[in-house]
């Protein structure tokens, strides 16, 4: 109840300390409002200012994909170890628990199957209520620079930009790589920049030459996709030499969940990205991690 006689006397004013200002941990993100910063730092850890994004979205474009076949089966025992979740509404709302409390990145983009030619062909697929019902962490939009549907797709981005900014959402632009685009460094370097400027507040791209260079021309975060299933220790290299380069996590999915032990997988990869492993170490926690579980 609030009184106003008889309370303790309000004296601890910390005269001699002056206001702290504080750096905030997400690259490029200093000026957006307290909401986003919010988001954000749900997504990026304030500890080692990375993330591991689990990204089991592939259903969208490619129905039932191998590893997650069932969702329910799949996502439930990985979910504690990844820092976010990037999938539909679809899958979230159906096979994910809601108790789980890790931040949301909910594909919005979509319109678009592996039956078709030409993939580039996206529209905005989620309206921004529904996102904000599912206490989305952030939108994710794929953008396909320099093929067909490169202006539609870039519309596609700032529009959900414009959206999400209203209710301080951030937007994921993920850098996709059709089936006739390139996959070259001067490639990456310019669809990550260009989605940047365009406002997209963390670009999901692929590890390449010369990455250090991508990331230093993108002012905002890089993850990491891990593209298709490869051998555990060479998925590890990878996510290795992206974090050393500067990338500020992964977002990763078929590397995780076709992994012969898809748990150890995700925590060898944390240990890249969170605790500066390297390849080999990572490799032996993934080892040490199947024995244990026997
Ligand atoms: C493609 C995506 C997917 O979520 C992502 O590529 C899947 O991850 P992975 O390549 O590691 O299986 O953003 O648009």
């Amino acid at each position: 109840m609030a009184d106003k006689n008889g309370n303790v006397l309000a004296k601890s004013y910390g005269l001699d300390i002056p206001a702290k200002n504080y750096p905030f941990h997400v690259k490029g993100m200093e000026n957006v409002d307290w909401g986003m910063k919010d988001r954000l730092s749900r997504i990026f850890r304030p500890d080692s200012g990375k993330t591991v994004m689990l990204a089991f979205d592939h259903g969208y474009i490619m129905g039932a994909t191998a590893g997650l076949e069932r969702l329910d089966l799949a996502i439930e025992p990985l979910a504690e170890h990844a820092d976010a979740m990037m999938a539909t509404r679809g899958a979230i709302r159906s096979c994910i628990q809601p108790n789980h409390n890790k931040p949301v990145i909910l594909r919005a983009s979509a319109g678009s199957t592996v039956l078709k030619e030409d993939l580039s062909d996206e529209v905005v697929g989620v309206d921004i209520d529904d996102a904000i019902r599912i206490n989305a962490s952030c939108l994710a939009i794929q953008v396909f620079v320099g093929a067909k549907g490169e202006c539609s797709s870039l519309n596609n981005l700032v529009k959900t930009i414009d959206a999400g900014a209203r209710y301080g959402i951030p937007t994921l632009g993920v850098t996709a790589v059709g089936k006739e685009m390139e996959r070259t460094n001067r490639y990456f370097m310019l669809a990550t920049r260009v989605l940047a400027e365009l406002g997209a507040h963390i670009v999901k791209t692929y590890y390449c030459d010369d990455f250090e260079k991508v990331v230093a021309a993108c002012p905002v975060p890089i993850v990491v996709a891990g593209g298709k299933k490869v051998p555990e220790f060479d998925a590890l290299t990878m996510a290795y030499e992206a974090i050393q380069a500067g990338a500020a996590g992964v977002d990763m999915g078929r590397n995780v969940f076709q992994a012969q032990d898809p748990v150890a997988m995700i925590k060898a990869i944390s240990g890249v990205v969170h605790d500066q492993l390297t390849p080999t170490q990572a490799l032996d926690l993934y080892h040490t991690e199947i024995h244990l579980a026997q």
